[in-house]
């Protein structure tokens, strides 16, 4: 039963994608601002706000806006080319850097992402990954980079409040491939992380609740 759910789900929202970004040619042909373009089309995966309750799409609530530009432009270049990112990113490859300002700009000035608690034993083991890092396995603090609370800075993502599977996901890929070209710093430090580790350090993620920072 869950399985077929899931099943409906991920059926349902391909297809809603799939017109979704068809329109989205039409609707970038035009002159539409960046914010018209984030409430017409990509709220339709990512929310209005940015805070995306399905666990499929990354929020974008608050995140930094020179981060998000640089994803945008990996996108259009069809540098990040992660599964998902060529599925479902690729096509907006006609945005101006006018529009992709404004993009930035509006999901940048949302309230910023929250999570959801997390009753996982994992939470603890993670919370010390993040903050101390593996050093045995040559794994840096993650708090070195992405700051204490995870919030990020310019470049940096926040990551508090993120999706966990979204999360687990990124890691799998710096780490075992090179769909993320402007990710060379993760890369180097995931290599020796286990799927634990991993799973560990997303759902510690995820159930952070920092607001604005
Ligand atoms: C059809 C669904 C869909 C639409 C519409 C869509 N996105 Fe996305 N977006 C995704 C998915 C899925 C990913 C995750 C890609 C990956 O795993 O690499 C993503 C990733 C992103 C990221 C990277 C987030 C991060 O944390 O690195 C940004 C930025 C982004 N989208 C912005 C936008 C903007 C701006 C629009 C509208 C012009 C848009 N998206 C429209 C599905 C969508
Ligand atoms: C040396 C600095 C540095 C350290 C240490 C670091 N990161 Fe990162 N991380 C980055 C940068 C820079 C990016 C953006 C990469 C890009 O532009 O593609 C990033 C991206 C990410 C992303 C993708 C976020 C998104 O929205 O797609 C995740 C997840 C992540 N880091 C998790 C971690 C975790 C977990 C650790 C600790 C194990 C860690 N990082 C340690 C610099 C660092």
């Amino acid at each position: 039963m869950r399985l077929s759910r899931s099943l409906l789900l991920v059926i349902f929202i391909t297809l809603t994608a799939c017109t979704n970004v068809e329109q989205s040619k039409d609707v970038y042909k035009s002159d539409a601002t960046g914010t018209e373009l984030a409430l017409q089309v990509c709220s339709a995966c990512h929310g209005k706000t940015g805070q995306t309750v399905s666990t499929l799409f990354p929020k974008l609530a608050g995140q930094h806006k020179e981060y998000l530009l640089i994803q945008l432009g990996e996108f259009k270049e069809h540098r990040r080319s992660t599964p998902n990112a060529v599925a479902f990113m690729w096509s907006f490859n006609q945005l101006t850097s006018a529009q992709m300002n404004e993009l930035a700009q509006y999901f940048s000035s949302q309230a910023p992402m929250v999570g959801e608690p997390s009753k996982s034993p994992l939470v603890a083991r993670g919370k010390i990954i993040y903050e101390q890092g593996i050093p045995s396995q040559n794994v840096i603090a993650c708090s070195s980079c992405h700051g204490s609370n995870a919030v990020g800075m310019k470049e940096i993502p926040r990551l508090a409040g993120q999706h966990a599977n979204y999360i687990a996901e990124q890691i799998n890929l710096f780490k075992s491939s090179k769909n993320r070209p402007n990710g060379v710093a993760m890369m180097s430090l995931t290599y020796s992380m286990s799927e634990e580790d991993i799973q560990a350090v997303s759902l510690y993620l995820s159930s952070l609740q920092v607001g604005l920072q």
